[in-house]
Parts: C-alpha cells; structure tokens; sequence
C-alpha cells in the first residue's frame, strides 16, 4: 500500500529528482547574500525588510535579464552615427505573484521601466494549496514572444508558482520564455516546478533546507507579506 500522500501532491510531485530538470540559477553574490540575511533576522524592521527586497529584486533583475535577446539601433552619437545594442523592452513583461511579489515587480521595472506588468493574485488555503483570486495580463503583443518574470520572494511548496506559470502558458506565453524568480526556494518547490516544467529557467538567492508543517521555508524569513507589510502580529 502506497504511504499516505499530502494534501495537493499528486503522484507526479512525490519528492525526487525534479530540481534537476531545471535551469536553476543561484545569486551567490556576497551582497545578496548580506542583504538576505538582513532579510533572515526577526529583528529588522518593516520600512528596512521591504526596501531590502527591492534592493535584492535588483540584484535578481540584473541576473535574471542576462540572456535578454539584443539587436541593434541605428543611432547618432555626438560624434558619429552607429549601431548600438537594444533590448526591446515592449517584449517584456513582469508578473508579481501578488501580494509578496509587488515590491519585487517595483525592482524589475526600475531596471526594465517599459516592461508590462501582469497581476496574478493567489493565496494559499489551509492545505497551502493555490486559490487564484485575480488574473490581469496585459494583451499579447505582435512581435511574439515576450519575456516574462514571474516573480514571487518565497517558492515554497511551488504550487502558486505552478499556478501562475500554469496561467501564463494558457496565455500563449512559451515556456522556453518564462523565467521564475523568487528570493527564497525550498527544495520541495523546486521539486515540483522541475517535475511540472523541464527545462524552466529560475533565479532564486538561495535554497533552503525544508519546509515544515504548514509550508514555509525554513530556516527561510517567515510570512514575506507580512513582514513587508507589517500585517503579522
Ligand atoms: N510564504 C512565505 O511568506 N514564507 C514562507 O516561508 C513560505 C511561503
């Protein structure tokens, strides 16, 4: 007889190897490393945790838009007329996972300002499995494909990350075109979106040891939203 399973784990997410079918990419820059720690501490303060997430979203865009496709623009300089290298940014798109992933998506469009910015809101229920409340995408635009950044500060169980990359795909966006970001990953997340998404490219900062009894990350940062909304108690 098979072992009783968790609630929302299907026989295709039982823990394995799914991580290794990711394009999994880890920021182990000493600076992000710092600012998460700040990030870690139970003392820091609501104003300093959220402006720490932005600033990590910058350092998560920066790694995150390495491979943007460039062409070329015919500008003049002061000097000279030349081609210069230019990313479309109308190909862009930034999903925050709301709510935590808002001040995320902020650190996204300081970098990429042109980019569209797509709403998918879900919240977990008692058995941490996703329940969308809102979806708002852009619409699709001529010159297929866009990127598009989901991004989310905490991949915990995966399931909301699943979701919404689930929502984008029946969208019309390419896989090969989304990339998952999130500050914090358990390795059961990864697990899932692996098995769910072969091939998926995602940023994360680091990779935590487990989850535990009611889904978060440890030894992780607790409620991301709360923390960045002084909305826990
Ligand atoms: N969401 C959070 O905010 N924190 C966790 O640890 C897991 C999910």
């Amino acid at each position: 007889m098979s072992a009783p399973r968790a609630p929302g784990v299907s026989p295709v997410d039982e823990p394995g190897t799914g991580r290794a079918a990711l394009d999994l990419h880890v920021v182990d820059h000493p600076l992000a490393q710092h600012k998460l720690t700040c990030l870690r501490d139970r003392h820091t303060p609501v104003a300093l945790f959220r402006s720490t997430v932005r600033e990590l979203g910058r350092l998560l865009a920066f790694a995150a838009s390495t491979d943007l496709p460039l062409s070329t623009r015919a500008i003049d300089t002061p000097l000279a007329p030349m081609q210069a290298p230019w990313v479309d940014e109308s190909r862009l798109m930034v999903v925050p996972v709301l709510r935590a992933g808002l001040p995320l998506a902020e650190a996204f469009c300081e970098l990429m300002p042109s980019a569209a910015v797509g709403h998918v809101g879900v919240y977990r229920d008692a058995s941490a499995r996703p329940v969308e409340y809102l979806v708002k995408l852009p619409p699709p635009v001529p010159v297929a494909p866009t990127r598009c950044f989901v991004v989310d500060p905490m991949l915990a169980t995966g399931n909301s990350a699943a979701h919404v990359i689930d929502v984008m795909v029946a969208h019309g966006h390419p896989l090969s075109e989304i990339r998952m970001v999130a500050i914090l990953a358990a390795p059961e997340g990864l697990d899932l979106l692996g098995r769910r998404f072969p091939g998926l490219t995602v940023h994360v900062v680091a990779i935590d040891d487990r989850l535990d009894a009611n889904a978060y990350i440890v030894p992780g940062l607790g409620d991301a939203g709360d923390r960045m909304f002084g909305t826990g108690h």
